[in-house]
């Protein structure tokens, strides 16, 4: 490993604090330091080799799958997403896998589900306070839960949401807290405290998500129409392996987890992020608002949204590559064992790819499209985001409904900065801001299909 890019020499525990108290101002520091690829060393992992070269990029997403290895680098997460997951397969099981999913989270499909995200918008923001601070990001989290376990899932209202609402609070909270990164535990330490909750709950869990499989399995038979359903588990549950042969249940609870996993804090702290940006660029609100009124086209929203996905991308990098097999990425020769990290947040605050790129500013992406390999918080090649429309989609929705109804402003004078929370990076505030009604413009009441389209 003698060959692999400078890092930070400091002992192990104090690289693993930074990466975990500061992210960002941790990255920065180190592209300062050693430049667009430096290695960074954290307890229980691999070497992590940042990479923020857009070229060097590009070979990561395009290196062929018995070389470099996401789903290995990701094996952390297994206890909650479980062994079937597509984010932790590797080679021609993930190919496999990533087929069976493809239709469900199309573009197109996504667009069936926007009625449902804007009545769950419509329903969440009512509730809001308004002219005093307001912490968005747990509303938010709320909010995306449900759009999952909906839009997703399939779940009606009733007695089987409220329970399965209720236990995954407690199992995604769990998440949030360092103990989740930990490496396994002995089992003696998996008995007691919060660790015994997790398994306990988890079983619970996985009990009702079973038999959520299993009813909707016999509902579909019985009505001879298993793709009747808009939701992602209509489509899932229509999916056909190669051989003719459905997705086992076991497939589908490690998918639904997956997508819950992957979508529900990711959307949330993006969103958060959103309005916490736009409270502080009144500039940007008032063109934003503008458009919206009109009626006339989304240009403006979508340039803003894929502004702040590259401004404040809530995963600082693409999932962990883990080297298989020797590698030439950039001249750098990296041997198995390591871990490729392509860094969006690097890459994204690149002043020679984004000139002045700690400025705000959703121009930038109407003069022109964000590029495959220098935009990427949705990661790239076969691995990128498979839920990336949908999260598109609910960011759209979910911020016309916002801005139809309400004026916004910070709620301090200092931006918001960056705070880990799970597997995000979040405002640390929570994105506090302070709303007022409207009172000038009418809400677009248009269908949000016909508006979105
Ligand atoms: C703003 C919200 C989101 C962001 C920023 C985001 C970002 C990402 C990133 C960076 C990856 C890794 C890609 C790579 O390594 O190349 C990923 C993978 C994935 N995401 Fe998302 N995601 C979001 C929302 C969602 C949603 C809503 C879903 C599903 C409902 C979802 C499902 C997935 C899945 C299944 C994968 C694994 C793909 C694979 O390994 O083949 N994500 N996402």
């Amino acid at each position: 490993m003698n060959g692999l890019p400078p890092g930070p020499r400091m002992p192990v525990l104090l690289q693993t604090l930074g990466t975990w108290s500061r992210p960002t101002a941790f990255l920065e520091r180190c592209r300062a330091r050693y430049g667009k690829r430096f290695t960074v060393r954290l307890i229980g992992q691999p070497p992590m080799v940042m990479i923020s070269d857009p070229e060097e990029i590009k070979e990561i997403f395009q290196a062929p799958p018995d070389v470099l290895h996401p789903g290995e680098g990701a094996r952390i997460l297994e206890p909650i997403l479980g062994p079937n997951s597509v984010i932790l397969l590797d080679e021609d099981p993930h190919l496999e896998q990533r087929k069976l999913m493809l239709p469900a989270f199309h573009g197109e499909r996504m667009q069936r589900l926007a009625g449902l995200i804007a009545d769950l918008a419509e329903r969440e923001v009512a509730s809001w306070p308004l002219e005093e601070p307001v912490a968005l990001h747990p509303r938010l989290q709320r909010l995306t839960l449900e759009v999952i376990l909906r839009a997703v899932f399939g779940l009606e209202r009733g007695a089987q949401l409220d329970s399965l609402r209720g236990l995954l609070t407690r199992v995604l909270a769990f998440t949030e807290s360092p103990l989740s990164v930990l490496p396994p535990l002995p089992r003696a330490l998996t008995r007691v405290g919060p660790m015994a909750r997790l398994e306990r709950d988890s079983a619970e869990v996985d009990k009702l998500i079973y038999a959520l499989i299993d009813e909707r399995r016999r509902g579909a038979e019985s009505s001879s129409d298993s793709a009747s359903g808009e939701d992602v588990l209509s489509m899932l549950l229509a999916a056909r392996h190669e051989d003719g042969s459905p997705m086992s249940p076991e497939e589908l609870r490690d998918e639904l987890m997956t997508a819950l996993a992957a979508g529900h804090e990711t959307t949330a702290s993006q969103l958060a992020w959103a309005f916490e940006r736009l409270a502080r660029e009144q500039r940007v609100l008032a063109r934003l608002t503008e458009e919206l009124d009109s009626g006339s086209d989304d240009a403006y929203l979508t340039a803003t949204i894929n502004e702040i996905l590259r401004h404040r991308p809530v995963l600082p990098n693409a999932e962990p590559r883990l080297v298989v097999q020797p590698i030439e990425i950039g001249g750098v020769l990296y041997p198995p064992g390591v871990a490729l990290f392509a860094n969006a947040y690097l890459l994204h605050h690149d002043p020679a790819v984004y000139p002045d790129p700690y400025a705000f500013r959703p121009e930038r992406f109407l003069e022109s499209p964000p590029g495959t390999y220098t935009w990427i918080p949705f990661g790239g090649g076969r691995r990128r985001c498979l839920g990336a429309s949908f999260a598109l989609l609910e960011m759209k929705i979910v911020m016309r409904t916002v801005l139809a109804r309400f004026e916004l402003c910070p709620a301090g004078d200092r931006a918001e900065r960056a705070r880990r929370r799970s597997i995000t990076i979040s405002p640390a505030g929570g994105g506090r801001v302070i709303f007022s009604e409207r009172v000038a413009a009418e809400p677009d009441r248009r269908e949000p299909a016909a508006v979105l389209a």
